[in-house]
């Protein structure tokens, strides 16, 4: 669905209860577009004025004004209403959600959306942040008093943007307020009519300094759109999360991989580091953070699965005529992993090239490897040093500590920063289960950094190249697949103008994903693993691989072509045809392996 459809079914919704109908059947596919642009893009070509019609027409459908003369609207409309505010919110169009608020039913959200206009829709900053104390504290404290423990933790979050932003909008713009905010905020008297203000926390803000001030409110505005996204998705449960079967139950598929047991020299090395395997109960959902001790958890469960995956995909795409004759014409081979940990897919990457075509291949390569955790990389380091002479090429290598910020604006703006400063382009750019992570976070404020990143990396590629992007297929976020979030943002990219790369595998995303209309496609290839600590393992992943446009067009043109295929190994009889999901009783070859059989 775009907004122009939303909008368009919106304004021909006869009642309150139609568009309960609507939204309940369509909420998943509404939610994302109301997330997943930068602030940039909302103003670029003035694109908030979109989503400013589409309310205006909500606003004046048959079911504005049924809320307007005092029905009550249903959750679904109130969790649509909710995505307007939050947009408006990042967008900065403070005055349209008092138009917003006008329409919620009287309680903490509404007061809520009333204070955020009153410190966001300042024309006066001299004045307005001190002039309308009273107004704010009591809608907040009002809220509040109202409030369970998750609603006063919102109340609190904006007290302290409030404070904050009464200190550094007036100081950007010249004017220093700081000591009278400061003297209102913590007013003996105050404390008595407004005991919200005694939270530990707002007091706090009055420590900081600017630069402290501009962190924590960074940290706010993604809880604050967080909270508001929890909010929305909580009014609408059933609508949302489609649960999966994860697994087949009839005739086992057979798992076609070329490479399943780790190398002797890779495991032996592993043990050198002391690697342990231990399921995690929550898998290796967020891994930014992990120590020493928890690394090598890593190294003994996860490594190992993402050097199978990454060692199978390059080995296949090595095989396919048009992709080796490019690489076999470079002098070197570049390799950028984006968020690579401990170095699995590198490893996995460099596997496949050491044993490629009918003969060893000696080209020099160049790894380039960022990541969050030091240790991690640290433990890299030792791996790629332990393993370079059994390679029969030389390796160079450089390992960054590059943290990137887990919302979509400061992502854009670091990795853009990151994708800037690079002299020389990259040959194949890989991130593997990275993105995911950002997703674990914080998945409101995350929107939109699968497309970025695509879009980004496309830039540092070569003009014969590779880029692939693989990650799980779990629902860790809490909202969604991420293998549909994974699908959805990789489309979004395709149909950019801007796009340089396109996919090349899956075969069915290769020809179709920018018609694509499967908004919840699942996409999944299973590989089963082997190494010294687990003797029957298993790993599930969705992964594209993409390459620029000209370089796509050859490849795929060499594909035998078929008109439907699996996408999905734990669903045989699920098929992609023409770009649209369905259920077909032939064998359909799988879009991931087709190729290769
Ligand atoms: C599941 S691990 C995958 C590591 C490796 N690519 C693999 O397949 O084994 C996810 C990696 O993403 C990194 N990561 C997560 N968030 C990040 C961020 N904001 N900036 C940079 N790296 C990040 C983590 O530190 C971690 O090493």
């Amino acid at each position: 669905m775009t907004l122009q459809e939303l909008q368009i079914a919106l304004r021909r919704c006869g009642s309150l209860a139609a568009c309960d109908v609507l939204l309940q059947a369509q909420f998943h596919e509404i939610r994302p577009l109301f997330y997943g642009l930068t602030w940039q893009e909302l103003h670029d070509n003035c694109r908030y004025l979109d989503y400013e019609d589409a309310f205006l027409t909500f606003e004046n459908s048959p079911s504005g004004q049924a809320i307007r003369s005092g029905e009550r609207p249903p959750d679904s409309v109130i969790a649509l209403l909710i995505f307007f505010l939050s947009l408006f919110e990042r967008s900065r169009c403070y005055a349209l959600i008092l138009n917003v608020s006008n329409l919620l039913p009287s309680g903490s959200l509404r007061d809520r959306g009333e204070a955020l206009v009153e410190y966001k829709h300042i024309t006066d900053a001299r004045r307005d942040y001190l002039r309308r104390f009273d107004r704010i504290l009591g809608l907040l404290q009002g809220a509040w008093n109202h409030g369970n423990v998750k609603e006063r933790a919102k109340c609190e979050d904006l007290l302290q943007e409030y404070a904050i932003d009464s200190i550094l909008e007036p100081f950007a713009a010249g004017i220093t307020i700081r000591p009278e905010i400061a003297a209102r905020f913590q007013n003996e008297s105050d404390f008595l009519r407004y005991p919200i203000l005694a939270d530990r926390s707002v007091q706090e803000i009055f420590d900081l300094s600017e630069k402290g001030l501009e962190r924590k409110r960074i940290e706010l505005r993604s809880r604050i759109v967080e909270s508001l996204h929890e909010e929305a998705c909580s009014l609408a449960p059933g609508a949302l999360l489609n649960r999966f079967a994860e697994e087949f139950s009839g005739e086992p598929i057979p798992v076609i991989q070329q490479h399943k047991t780790l190398p002797c020299f890779i495991d032996e090395q592993l043990k050198t580091m002391g690697a342990v395997y231990a399921q995690l109960r929550r898998g290796a959902r967020i891994n930014f953070n992990g120590d020493s001790d928890y690394n090598r958890i890593y190294l003994g469960t996860y490594f190992p699965k993402s050097v199978i995956e990454s060692w199978n995909i390059f080995s296949e795409l090595l095989s396919i005529p048009i992709i080796a004759a490019a690489f076999r014409q470079k002098d070197s081979i570049r390799v950028l992993d984006i968020g690579s940990g401990t170095g699995a897919a590198v490893v996995g990457t460099l596997l496949a090239l050491k044993d490629w075509g009918q003969c060893q291949c000696r080209t020099p390569v160049e790894v380039t490897s960022m990541d969050f955790n030091q240790d991690a990389l640290a433990k890299q380091n030792l791996i790629l040093d332990a393993i370079r002479e059994d390679l029969p090429f030389d390796l160079k290598t450089d390992l960054r500590h590059q943290p990137l910020p887990f919302d979509l604006d400061g992502f854009v703006r670091d990795f853009s920063s990151v994708a800037h400063s690079e002299r020389r382009k990259y040959d194949v750019i890989i991130c593997w289960k990275c993105l995911s992570e950002f997703y674990n976070v914080s998945f409101a404020v995350a929107q939109g950094i699968i497309r970025n990143t695509l879009s980004i990396s496309s830039g540092m590629l070569t003009p014969f190249s590779l880029c692939v992007v693989s990650d799980v297929t779990t629902t860790d976020n809490g909202y969604e697949y991420f293998a549909q979030t994974f699908n959805r943002e990789s489309n979004e990219y395709e149909i950019t103008p801007q796009a340089i790369m396109r996919t090349i595998i899956p075969l069915s995303c290769a020809t179709k994903s920018t018609t694509c209309r499967a908004q919840t496609c699942y996409t999944q290839r299973r590989f089963e693993v082997v190494h010294r600590l687990a003797s029957h393992d298993a790993t599930k992943i969705a992964y594209r691989v993409f390459a620029p446009t000209s370089f796509a067009d050859s490849i795929t043109a060499t594909f035998a072509k078929q008109c439907s295929y699996r996408v999905n190994s734990a669903r045989p009889d699920e098929a992609c045809l023409e770009g649209t999901k369905g259920h077909f009783s032939s064998d359909a070859p799988c879009g991931y392996t087709g190729f290769f059989r």
